[in-house]
């Protein structure tokens, strides 16, 4: 594998612009590009200081703008103010919860955050590479016999955090024709998981969190729907890969790149993990009743991607499996919850 794309040289001299860097992957990923030397700026929604960044001490390296992402005057104004060369677009509503009750904000955040921010991008000479967020959920459903998902299958999403992602996709793309020539990778990762997720009704979160005796587990579907799960230290990695191939080859826009592990585990799968990992078998025993109690609705039943086009292209492949990914986030939320209280990050609109 060509690991060209971990080269100090190249980033140093880089201008990089991240949507949604208050975030989950966008913190992990400022975190990742400032030990290489890239100048940051980030976009966020938020007026709070991201603990993350602050826990993680990059908040000072780089330089954070409060803008909403559908607000085009802001957006245009940010970006003209910036020699940007590469952009990672990050920024979304991503709580499914959220999303089946508000779909609106979802769709606006999701849809019309993507196009307000690729048509500002479009104006823009110094913009040699563009990655955009899309989902494994932009697919919709296919039955469990027709999985692993791959780059060429149909999009038919139908719930809203889905078809959000799918429209964003398309968007995305017809800005890479000729008619804009923007330089745009679209990526379809499956769920990711890793320190400095905050969104506590996330699985894998929500989970250590019981195991840590700071909640209650919330089981939010029977635990029998199958989810690939790549480590966040992947998608970062390959974050950098992708833009970083883009930048020196534009031939590469348009293209639209699949990761996962190419494993279904399913949710209950996960949790008995989780509880064996840390030696907890009566919290896996009673959140295994709770699954028995409940119903999944609103959600794709199972999902697992593959990294063949990756590892065709670049010779990518995920380096964490989910045993040493889940040690990994289980010490970070250890160490993360004995300084910060997590009740400040819950969704202002789902109480756990
Ligand atoms: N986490 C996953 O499992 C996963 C899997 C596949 C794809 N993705 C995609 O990756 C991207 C990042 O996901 P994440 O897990 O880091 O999510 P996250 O919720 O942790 O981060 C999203 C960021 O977007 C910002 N944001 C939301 N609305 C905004 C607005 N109106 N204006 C400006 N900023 C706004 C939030 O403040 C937050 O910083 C998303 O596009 C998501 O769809 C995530």
């Amino acid at each position: 594998m060509k690991n060209n794309y971990l080269n100090k040289t190249f980033w140093k001299s880089k201008i990089v612009l991240i949507t949604g860097i208050n975030g989950f992957i966008g913190g992990n990923l400022a975190k990742q590009l400032c030990s290489y030397g890239a100048t940051i700026i980030g976009i966020t929604n938020s007026g709070k200081k991201n603990k993350f960044l602050e826990y993680e001490k990059i908040l000072n390296k780089i330089k954070l703008y409060k803008v909403n992402i559908i607000d085009k005057k802001n957006i245009d104004k940010l970006i003209s103010k910036h020699n940007i060369q590469i952009c990672f677009h990050l920024a979304a509503q991503v709580d499914v919860n959220v999303s089946k009750v508000d779909p609106y904000e979802t769709f606006e955040t999701n849809i019309k955050g993507t196009y307000n921010l690729l048509d500002a991008l479009s104006r823009k000479k110094t913009v040699k590479s563009i990655v955009v967020a899309s989902s494994d959920k932009a697919y919709g459903e296919y039955p469990i016999s027709q999985l692993p998902y791959k780059e060429h299958f149909d999009l038919k999403p139908i719930y809203p955090y889905d078809v959000s992602k799918a429209a964003a996709d398309m968007i995305s793309k017809s800005y890479t024709t000729n008619l804009f020539n923007l330089p745009i990778i679209i990526t379809r990762f499956a769920n990711i998981y890793g320190p400095g997720q905050l969104n506590f009704t996330a699985l894998i979160p929500d989970c250590i969190l019981a195991l840590l005796k700071l909640k209650k587990f919330t089981p939010r579907s029977n635990g029998k729907n199958k989810r690939d799960f790549l480590f966040v230290r992947d998608v970062c990695d390959l974050y950098m890969c992708l833009s970083y191939n883009l930048y020196k080859d534009k031939n590469l826009s348009g293209e639209i790149f699949n990761a996962g592990t190419k494993q279904g585990y399913s949710v209950d799968n996960v949790v008995k993990k989780l509880c064996n990992q840390t030696g907890n078998q009566s919290l896996y025993q009673q959140i295994k009743k709770e699954f028995s109690n409940k119903k999944t609705t609103g959600e794709i039943q199972h999902q697992f991607m593959t990294y063949e086009k990756l590892k065709k292209f670049f010779g990518w492949f995920p380096k964490y499996d989910l045993d040493k990914g889940l040690i990994e986030t289980y010490n970070w939320y250890s160490n993360f919850c004995s300084k910060y209280d997590y009740k400040k990050f819950l969704d202002r609109k789902l109480k756990l």
